[in-house]
């Protein structure tokens, strides 16, 4: 027998905010549009496109609303499955941070970059480059391959000292061709020294200056580098001033996150536009409440507590799967079973990929609800 149940219906738009089922991941559209806003305003003054991150939301649907509300340079995502729920849905510019590798996925990848209006993907040196140029010929179509440089962070990408050697590589491949550096700077944020706005460009600044000298030794062996794609969240507003760049990449802009409010001189916990709101299901003792989001709903992957939102003195201290113990005994507040309680996350982009939906609100009321189509397409 199959047993309909209520369980699967739907949040419904124009429904207030304070009676969808929890665990869930609200998005107040207001202070997203600002933050959407100000990163569009700041691309205008600098001239550089503004490609956001995808890899944050998962989500067509969203991607569809920041083109039409603020930038329109395309997307950026993290996976190839990411780049296909896009595709699905209509989002025909992407660029591909990430390097693919196997001759199933890369045939996967030939056959978007033959389908899509425009379509880049990443490489950073031999074992990653002739498998996409054999992938591409087999294909019978030409890929645009950025060259990742690796800026000090020490994760994937080409060497400064390699980086003509390795654009020449890209540059000789029949079906490949060369569009340009990406240089992710992300690990400034969080650096122990980097805290102020001043520390922020001059580090940001101090960084670009090592990608420029390496693009122009690019260009100076006859490869021209049209496109230099850099930036997170916390250092986008900084390396986007600097005349190397051309393109800034930053995903949490959208929502924040607590670890953002903690370490970004950019972010306050009013520029957080994401929560999960709980629901409080016991209260066992004066001093400790529980609530019915966990770690399967606010993602634990960083060591920060996620951050009550509008009360002092509610900390949330330890989680199960789905039960969040919360410490009230700093709080004038009272709790009771059934009370209300958001939180920020300490990592938004890792939460959102936990639920099926997000749902936008506005003025207490239910304006957008999106399916996180590309959660879990981590292939
Ligand atoms: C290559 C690359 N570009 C851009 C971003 C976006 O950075 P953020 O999520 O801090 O906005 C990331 C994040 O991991 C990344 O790996």
């Amino acid at each position: 027998m199959t047993l309909p149940t209520p369980a699967d219906s739907h949040t419904r738009l124009c429904s207030p905010a304070d009676e969808v089922e929890t665990p869930a991941v609200l998005v107040d559209l207001d202070v997203m549009d600002e933050n959407m806003a100000r990163y569009a305003a700041f691309a205008d003054e600098h001239d550089v496109r503004l490609r956001s991150h995808a890899k944050t939301h998962k989500t067509p649907d969203l991607a569809h609303y920041q083109h039409r509300h603020s930038d329109g340079g395309g997307i950026v995502c993290q996976t190839l499955g990411e780049v296909e729920v896009m595709a699905q849905n209509g989002i025909d510019d992407v660029y591909l941070t990430y390097m693919v590798v196997g001759d199933r996925k890369l045939d996967r990848l030939t056959w978007l970059a033959g389908k899509l209006d425009s379509f880049a993907t990443t490489v950073d040196g031999p074992g990653n480059v002739r498998p996409l140029q054999a992938a591409a010929e087999r294909r019978g179509v030409t890929v645009d391959a950025v060259l990742e440089l690796d800026t000090g962070m020490g994760r994937v990408g080409a060497a400064y000292e390699d980086a003509v050697d390795r654009a020449q590589l890209v540059d000789r491949q029949p079906n490949l061709r060369f569009a340009g550096i990406m240089a992710y700077e992300g690990m400034i944020f969080g650096e122990d020294d980097v805290r102020t706005p001043a520390e922020y460009e001059a580090r940001c600044f101090e960084v670009m200056d090592e990608v420029e000298a390496a693009v122009e030794r690019i260009e100076a062996a006859g490869i021209a580098v049209e496109e230099v794609r850099v930036g997170s969240t916390a250092t986008s507003l900084y390396s986007g001033k600097h005349p190397v760049v051309t393109e800034i990449n930053p995903g949490m802009y959208l929502f924040n996150d607590h670890n953002l409010v903690r370490n970004s001189p950019d972010v306050s916990p009013g520029n957080c536009a994401l929560t999960v709101a709980s629901t409080v299901i016991s209260a066992p003792t004066a001093d400790r409440v529980v609530v019915d989001a966990g770690s399967k709903s606010i993602c634990p992957d960083i060591d920060l507590p996620p951050m009550a939102v509008g009360h002092e003195g509610v900390d949330y201290v330890n989680a199960s799967e789905e039960h969040g113990w919360v410490d009230v005994s700093g709080s004038d507040a009272t709790f009771e079973v059934g009370d209300r309680i958001e939180w920020i996350p300490p990592h938004v982009c890792t939460t959102v990929n936990l639920h099926d939906t997000l749902v936008g609100t506005r003025d207490g009321y239910v304006e957008e609800v999106w399916d996180v189509q590309a959660r879990g397409k981590v292939r």
